[in-house]
C-alpha cells in the first residue's frame, strides 16, 4: 500500500512516503537494518548534546522478549502489533548528566524518532509509533532505572497484506491520509 502525502508543495520523496500502518509482513528484519534505524536515531541533535533517548528492542525471533513487550501494548493496539517483528519502547532519560531537569528530553527523544522514520523508509521499512501502552508495567518489565521514563511503542517491519487484517482495521488501513492546512499552523507574531 502507497499513500503518499497529497502536499501543496513538494517535499523529499522519503517524508511524503512515511506513513503509519498495521499490516506488517512476517519478514524479519535483519541486524543490519535494526542498527540502521538506530544509528539514524543516534545522530539526531539534542539540546546540549545530551542524547536522552534509549531504545529497547525486542525482535520476533526472540519470541518470549517480544512477547513480552507486545504484553506492553494495550488491547487495541496489540490486535495489530503483536504480528510486527520488531517491537521497541522508545524511553527518556528526564535529567541531564549534571543533575538538572532536561525539559527537552522528550522532544529530543521525538527527534530521534524522525531520524528512525526517515532511515525505515529508505529501507523499505514500515514504522508505527504508539502511546497506547502500560507506562506503569513497562518500567518494571524493562527494569527502567530511576530519571528514566518510557515515551512510546514502536512496531517496526516490511510492509504487510491489509487483506489479513480485521474487517475494521482494513477500512482504516485504506482511509486517505489527512493533515490540517498550513494556514492554521503557521502563527502570525502580533502585531506592536
Ligand atoms: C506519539 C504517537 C503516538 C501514537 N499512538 C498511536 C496508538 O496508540 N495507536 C495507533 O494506532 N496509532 C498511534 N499513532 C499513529 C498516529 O495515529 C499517526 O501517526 C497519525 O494518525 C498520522 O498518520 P500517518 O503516520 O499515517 O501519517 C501514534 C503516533 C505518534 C507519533
Amino acid at each position: 500500500v502507497e499513500k503518499l502525502a497529497r502536499t501543496k508543495v513538494a517535499i523529499d520523496p522519503l517524508l511524503a512516503r512515511r506513513w503509519s500502518p498495521r499490516a506488517f509482513s512476517s519478514r524479519q528484519p535483519g541486524a543490519d537494518h535494526v542498527d540502521s534505524l538506530l544509528e539514524a536515531a543516534r545522530w539526531a541533535p539534542s539540546c546540549f548534546n545530551a542524547q536522552p533517548w534509549r531504545f529497547v528492542v525486542a525482535r520476533a525471533d526472540e519470541p518470549e522478549r517480544h512477547a513480552r513487550v507486545a504484553s506492553l501494548l494495550s488491547d487495541k493496539n496489540r490486535r495489530w502489533a503483536a504480528a510486527a517483528p520488531v517491537l521497541m519502547v522508545t524511553i527518556a532519560r528526564r535529567d541531564f548528566d549534571n543533575g538538572k531537569p532536561n525539559a527537552y528530553a522528550w522532544h529530543d527523544v521525538g527527534l530521534a524518532m524522525g531520524n528512525l522514520l526517515t532511515q525505515a523508509t529508505s529501507l523499505g521499512l514500515v514504522v508505527h509509533q504508539m502511546a497506547g501502552f502500560d507506562k506503569d508495567r513497562a518500567r518494571v518489565e524493562l527494569a527502567l532505572p530511576d530519571g528514566y521514563d518510557p515515551v512510546a511503542m514502536v512496531a517496526i517491519g516490511f510492509p504487510g497484506d491489509p487483506a489479513e487484517l480485521p474487517d475494521d482495521l482494513r477500512e482504516r488501513e485504506a482511509a486517505p491520509r489527512v493533515r490540517k492546512p498550513l494556514d492554521e499552523l503557521v502563527l502570525r507574531v502580533p502585531s506592536p
